[in-house]
Order: structure tokens, then sequence, then C-alpha cells
């Protein structure tokens, strides 16, 4: 047996705890000149067959604001892009999405936007307490960015159970290189133990292929995620968006965003983990191959049609044109097409 081989069983066992940082870049740099990933990602089925067997749990996104007083060097909605079309949604249009979710079969909405101070704490508790009340079979995650300790807290008090925080790199000097300096990394992974403390189901996540990005860097990412072990972990290809400063790098690809799914469900087999549309954007199979190295989630699209041409974080993201029941749809045959069954369920983590 090979190196590769040996890590790949090593992980399977469940003993991925044993694999240094080196262990895994060394790894990484390995699977890279040889063919490797169809072995992992049937180890990686394996691990995900006892604990979810072949049911898919959908998130409907709404994406509730793309105005941010944030500028991500590699974000399309950043402050800095003069040429966005802003808008936000009001909590009228906000509830309206979820409830036309909840008739769709969604049993968890996600809210997610860019850090836009009109969502004051008194006005995403009142939106939360609205969803939870009319829906109470129903989780509501939140994807709102850093907020401060109490404003987790009262969110989390209103009724929201889950956040996904993407720590978008565990490396700090290239967290540097993707942040403008008003952003820092410290508060960004402290915010990611504050939800936890707080009783959130936390995700945290970073881009594949993102600009400066080593193995070297994945592997502490993947040492960050299997220490955290995260409830949710996100992760998608990068995909450039032309009105930013890393217009002209290139996408991460299909292959290394599918092993790194594989490497992930094995080190964290209980995992969360959405083949997302970033996956989708760049392959047209991309979530159907994301599902097939061990993601076990999808987020459609409940946003309204008419602003999500708006909430353009890279270009040519996908489903922007169709309705909701039209995505959720889609998706479900996409989702058989490769063995597995979308299901009407919260989707809580197996522990
Ligand atoms: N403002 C919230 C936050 O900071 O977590 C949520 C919105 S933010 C747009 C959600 C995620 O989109 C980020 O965590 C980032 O990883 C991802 N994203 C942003 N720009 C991207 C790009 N060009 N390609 C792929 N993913 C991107
Ligand atoms: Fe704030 Fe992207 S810079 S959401």
């Amino acid at each position: 047996m090979n190196d590769v081989s040996e890590i790949i069983e090593t992980l399977y066992r469940g003993d991925g705890g044993a694999l240094s940082a080196d262990d895994i870049a060394s790894f990484l740099d390995e699977c890279e000149s040889g063919d490797y990933d169809e072995a992992l990602a049937a180890r990686a089925r394996e691990v995900r067959e006892p604990i979810y067997g072949n049911r898919v749990y959908v998130r409907g996104l709404i994406e509730i604001s793309n105005i941010c007083k944030n500028d991500c060097l590699y974000c399309g909605i950043r402050r800095s892009n003069r040429n966005c079309i802003r808008y936000r949604l009001d909590e009228d249009t906000i509830i309206s999405c979820a409830d036309e979710g909840y008739e769709l079969g969604f049993r968890t909405f996600v809210l997610q936007g860019g850090e836009d101070a009109y969502y004051t704490d008194d006005v995403m508790c009142s939106i939360i307490s609205r969803i939870k009340s009319s829906h109470p079979d129903c989780a509501v995650t939140l994807s709102l960015g850093e907020r401060s300790r109490d404003s987790y807290r009262r969110m989390r008090s209103a009724g929201a159970d889950r956040y996904l925080l993407r720590h978008e790199t565990a490396n700090p000097d290239h967290y540097a290189q993707l942040h403008p300096a008003s952003m820092s990394y410290e508060n960004r992974i402290q915010c990611l133990y504050t939800l936890r403390e707080l009783g959130y189901q936390v995700g945290c996540g970073f881009m594949v292929g993102s600009p400066y990005q080593t193995n070297r860097h994945i592997a502490n990412d993947l040492c960050f995620i299997r220490d955290f072990y995260p409830a949710m972990c996100g992760i998608g290809p990068f995909v450039p968006h032309h009105e930013t400063p890393f217009a002209s790098f290139p996408s991460g690809t299909v292959e290394k965003t599918c092993r790194l799914l594989s490497i992930i469900r094995l080190l964290c087999p209980h995992v969360l983990l959405p083949a997302t549309t970033a996956l989708g954007t760049i392959h047209p199979r991309g979530r159907e191959m994301g599902i097939l190295a061990g993601a076990n989630v999808v987020m459609p699209n409940l946003s309204p049609v008419g602003v999500r041409k708006q909430y353009e974080l890279y270009d040519n993201k996908i489903c922007t044109g169709e309705e909701s029941a039209q995505c959720r749809d889609c998706l479900e045959l996409r989702i058989r097409s490769v063995g597995c069954e979308i299901v009407t369920d919260r989707g809580d983590v197996k522990k």
C-alpha cells in the first residue's frame, strides 16, 4: 500500500486525529498526482451511509440583502463594488419567502446577507420569532457575518437554531491576503466559539482555490475543521467576480472541491455538508458530484426572483432565473440521479 492509500484507510478508520498538518499537506500534494479520488469518495459514502443513509437535506436560502459594510477582496457584493445594484428585503417579504418555502417542503430557512446595519437585533429578532411561531417545526439558520456576542445571544433567544460563518482560511497571513486590514482573523474565529457557546449549531468553511491558497493552508483548514468539529461545513470553489480585485484569478476546481468534501466527511463523519451552488456553477453536474463525494445537503434558492441576480457573489451564478418551486424540483431530479433522496426534515446534525 502506498502512502496515499494508507492515509485514506487511516481516515476511514476514524483515526484522522493522528494526522499532522504536514501529513495532510503531503497527502493533498500526492492526491494531485494520482488517481485516488474515486477510492476516497467511496470511503466517504461508506462513512455517511450508517449516519444519514441516502437522505439529502434541503435548506431554503433567502438572500436578504446584498448591502455590506465589508470589503472582502473576493466578494462580488463588497462595499467597493459601485456597479452592484443594491437591495434589501423587508420583514414581510422575508416571511412570505419562508411561507412559500414551507409549502414546498422546506423545514430549514437560511437567512443570508451582507453585513447590513438595517438588520438590527430588533429587526432580526422579530423576523426570527415570526418564522418560528408560524412554523414551529422548522429550523432557522442565520448567515449574517460577524456581530456582537449580545446580538448573537438575542437572536438565539428569539429562536435561531444555527449559524453559518465560514472561517475562510485558518491561516492568519492568508486571511490578511483575502480581506482588508479592517477585518480580523481573530475576531472571525472568536465569533465561531461564541456562537457555539450560545448553543447554536455552528457551521464554518472555506473556498477551495481562493487566491494565494496552498495545500499547506488547506491542511490547516482541515485540522481546524477536525478539531472544531462543526455541525455544518460549507466549502465550495472560489469563483472570480469581474468587479473585484481578484477578477483575473482562476476558479477552484470541481476535482479538488470534491476531494476535500470526501476528506471532510471522513474527518467529521456526522457533519452536515452542502454541495454548494458555487460547485454547480463551475460544472453542470457539480452538485451531483458533490453528493457522490460525501455531501448530504443542498441549498436551493428561495429569494424573490426579482433580486436573485443582484446577490452576485461571483460571475455566472446559477439558479438566478427560476422560481423557487422550479429550483426545488430541479434539485430533486438531480439528487435522485445519484441514488439519493431529498427529505422533508429539519435535518439536524446526528450526534
Ligand atoms: N456576510 C456573511 C458572511 O460574511 O459570512 C454571509 C454572506 S458571504 C457572501 C457568504 C460566503 O460567500 C462567504 O463566506 C464566502 O466564502 C462566499 N463567497 C464570497 N465570494 C465568493 C466567491 N467569489 N466565490 C465563492 N464563494 C464566495
Ligand atoms: Fe460582505 Fe461579501 S463582503 S457579504
